[in-house]
C-alpha cells in the first residue's frame, strides 16, 4: 500500500493508473478508522479496480476548536487497518498541503445547509463541500463512498458534486451499528462508561419513532422520542426533525411525498452523536 502525502505524487500515480484503463474508487475519511469505514472501503475493493482512501481531519469544517483538538488521531493503526484490507493508496496531506492559501469557496446550498447540523455547526458543511471538491479534483474517482449515518453530508456532497461538474458517481452506503445499536462513529471512543451504556437509547429511540409512524402524528412521535433519549441523565437531544430524504424540508404529515428520514443530534457529555433513519422505507 503506498503512503502518499503530497498531491503532485497523488496526481502523477493515478495518471498512470488510468491510463492503464483502471477504475479508481475513493473513501474519504478523517482517520479513527473504525467498521464503518472498513465496510465502505470493502465495497470499494469490490467495486474498483483500484482503491485510494484519504485520511485527513478538515479543520474548516470544525466550528468548535474543542471538538477539532479532541479529534481523536490515530494514524498509525489506521494504515494497518488499511493495508490489511487492500487499500491500494492512502493519501494523507498536512492542512498546508490541502490548503496552500487561505481562499476557500463559498457554496449556495440554498435551504440544504441552514437546516440540522447545519444550523448547529454553521459554516460545517461549507468545510465538507471545500474538501471533498478538493479531494474529489485530485483523485478524479470513479465511485467515492460515504456512510449513509451522515445524511445530510451525503446530500450536501451529491449537491456540491452537481455544482461543480464531478462526474464520480456518490454511493449512499447503510450505517454500521455496535450490536446494541449504537451508530458506529470515530466519537465513540470518547464516551465515559454511563455514557457509552446510555447511548443505544438513541438509536431505539428512531426505531421508536418508526413504530409510531402509521398511527401517530409527526408532532406526537417528536415529543415522544426526545423525551425518552432525554430520561437518560446521560443524553440530552439537540434536535429531532422529521424531514423528506431529498429536500430535507420538514416533513408535514406522515403522508408527505417521498422517503422521510428521522435525524437527531444528541450530546452525550461533551460528545455529540448524530444518527438518522428512514421511517417509511
Ligand atoms: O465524513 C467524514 O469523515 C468527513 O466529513 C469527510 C467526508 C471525510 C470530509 O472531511
Amino acid at each position: 500500500m503506498k503512503e502518499i502525502r503530497t498531491r503532485a505524487v497523488l496526481s502523477s500515480w493515478l495518471a498512470k493508473e488510468r491510463a492503464k484503463g483502471k477504475r479508481i474508487g475513493f473513501v474519504p475519511t478523517m482517520g479513527a478508522l473504525h467498521a464503518g469505514h472498513m465496510s465502505l472501503a470493502a465495497r470499494a475493493r469490490a467495486e474498483n479496480d483500484i482503491y485510494v482512501c484519504s485520511v485527513f481531519v478538515n479543520p474548516k469544517q470544525f466550528n468548535n476548536p474543542a471538538d477539532l483538538a479532541a479529534y481523536p488521531r490515530t494514524l498509525e493503526s489506521d494504515l494497518e487497518k488499511l493495508a490489511r484490507a487492500g487499500c491500494d493508496a492512502v493519501f494523507c496531506p498536512d492542512v498546508l498541503e490541502m490548503y496552500p492559501d487561505e481562499a476557500v469557496k463559498r457554496y449556495d446550498f440554498g435551504h440544504l445547509d441552514k437546516v440540522m447540523e447545519g444550523k448547529f455547526r454553521p459554516g460545517h458543511f461549507n468545510g465538507v463541500a471545500v474538501v471533498v471538491d478538493k479531494l474529489f479534483e485530485m483523485v478524479k474517482p470513479d465511485r467515492a463512498y460515504f456512510g449513509r449515518k451522515d445524511f445530510q453530508q451525503l446530500r450536501i456532497v451529491r449537491e456540491m458534486a452537481a455544482l461543480e461538474g464531478h462526474e464520480t458517481e456518490i454511493v449512499s452506503c447503510p450505517t454500521e451499528r455496535e450490536d446494541d445499536g449504537l451508530a458506529m462513529s470515530s466519537r465513540n471512543v470518547r464516551l465515559t462508561e454511563g455514557q457509552r451504556k446510555a447511548a443505544p437509547r438513541i438509536f431505539k429511540g428512531l426505531m421508536k419513532a418508526r413504530e409510531m409512524f402509521s398511527s401517530y402524528s409527526l408532532e406526537e412521535i417528536k415529543e415522544n422520542v426526545v423525551a425518552f433519549i432525554n430520561r437518560s441523565p446521560e443524553l440530552q437531544v439537540e434536535y429531532f426533525d422529521i424531514v423528506c430524504e431529498n429536500t430535507l424540508l420538514p416533513a408535514v404529515s406522515p403522508d408527505s411525498q417521498g422517503e422521510l428520514v428521522a435525524c437527531i443530534a444528541v450530546y452525550a457529555g461533551e460528545v455529540r452523536l448524530i444518527d438518522n433513519l428512514s421511517l417509511n422505507s
